[in-house]
C-alpha cells in the first residue's frame, strides 16, 4: 500500500530528499514522506518549488520493484493527481506531467531515484489553499481554492494516495487512454528550445508528437511551452 508507513515533518528541506535518504537506508515500498513546509523544495529542470506553509500537499513516496512495466510512471502519476483534484475542476495534464486547471499549473511531479536499483521517489506538490502567488507565477499557477474547490491538504491526501494506488501498477494501455483524455496541449501551438509546432498527442512510449512545418518530431524528454 502506498502511504504506509508515513513520516510527517512540520518543516523539512525537501520531502524528496528525505524519502531518498530513507530509500537508501532500505525503507519499504510505499513509505510516504509529507511536510507542511519545505525550505528547499525541488522542481523539474533544476527549478525550486515553493509553497506557503500548510497550503499544499507536499509528498514523496518510495516505489520499489520498478521495471519496464512502469515505463509510463510519470504519466500515471499525473493521471492520479488529476483524479485527486476532482472531475468538477476538469484538470488536465500538460506534457509530460504537470497538472493544469484553467491552463494554470496546480501540481508538479518530480521523480528521482536509482532505476538501476529498481527504486524511485515520486514527489508531488499540489497547491490546495494558496490564495495568491508571487507576480512571476500569478498568470501561470493556481490552487484548488482559486479554482473554486475549498478543501485542505489533509483532506486531499487520502484521495491522492488512493488514486496513486490505482494508477501506479495500471496497464500501459489504461494509462495512455486516461492521459490522452486529459491532454492539455493537443492541437495547441508549442515551442521548445529546438523549435515550434502544433502538439499532436503522445506516442505509446509517452513521447510528445509535434507537427512542424517540416513534418513530425517526437520529444522524449524536457519540456515545452504553450504559445499563448
Ligand atoms: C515540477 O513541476 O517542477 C515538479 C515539482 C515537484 C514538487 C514536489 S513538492 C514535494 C516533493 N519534494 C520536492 O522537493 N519536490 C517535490
Amino acid at each position: 500500500m502506498i502511504g504506509t508507513p508515513r513520516v510527517h515533518h512540520r518543516v523539512t528541506d525537501s520531502t524528496n530528499e528525505r524519502a531518498k535518504e530513507l530509500a537508501d537506508a532500505g525503507a519499504l515500498h510505499g513509505t510516504l514522506v509529507t511536510a507542511d513546509e519545505q525550505e528547499a523544495g525541488r522542481g523539474r529542470q533544476g527549478r525550486v518549488w515553493t509553497a506557503p506553509a500548510g497550503s499544499a500537499v507536499l509528498m514523496s513516496v518510495i516505489l520499489r520493484d520498478l521495471d519496464e512495466r512502469h515505463a509510463l510512471l510519470p504519466l500515471a502519476a499525473a493521471v492520479a493527481v488529476c483524479e485527486a483534484c476532482g472531475s468538477d475542476l476538469a484538470p488536465q495534464v500538460k506534457w509530460p506531467n504537470d497538472v493544469w486547471i484553467d491552463r494554470r499549473k496546480v501540481a508538479g511531479i518530480l521523480i528521482e531515484g536509482r532505476p538501476q536499483e529498481g527504486w524511485a521517489v515520486l514527489g508531488i506538490g499540489l497547491n490546495v489553499t494558496t490564495d495568491s502567488f508571487p507576480p512571476e507565477l500569478a498568470d501561470i499557477a493556481t490552487s484548488l481554492r482559486l479554482a473554486g474547490h475549498e478543501t485542505t491538504p489533509a483532506a486531499v491526501l487520502p484521495d491522492l494516495l488512493a488514486a496513486l494506488n490505482r494508477w501506479i501498477d495500471a496497464r500501459p494501455e489504461a494509462v495512455l487512454k486516461a492521459w490522452r483524455s486529459r491532454d492539455a496541449l493537443r492541437g495547441k501551438r508549442v515551442r521548445w528550445p529546438g523549435g515550434r509546432g502544433t502538439a499532436d498527442g503522445i506516442d505509446d512510449s509517452g513521447g510528445l508528437l509535434v507537427r512542424t512545418d517540416d513534418g513530425h518530431v517526437t520529444l522524449d524528454a524536457g519540456e515545452v511551452h504553450l504559445l499563448r
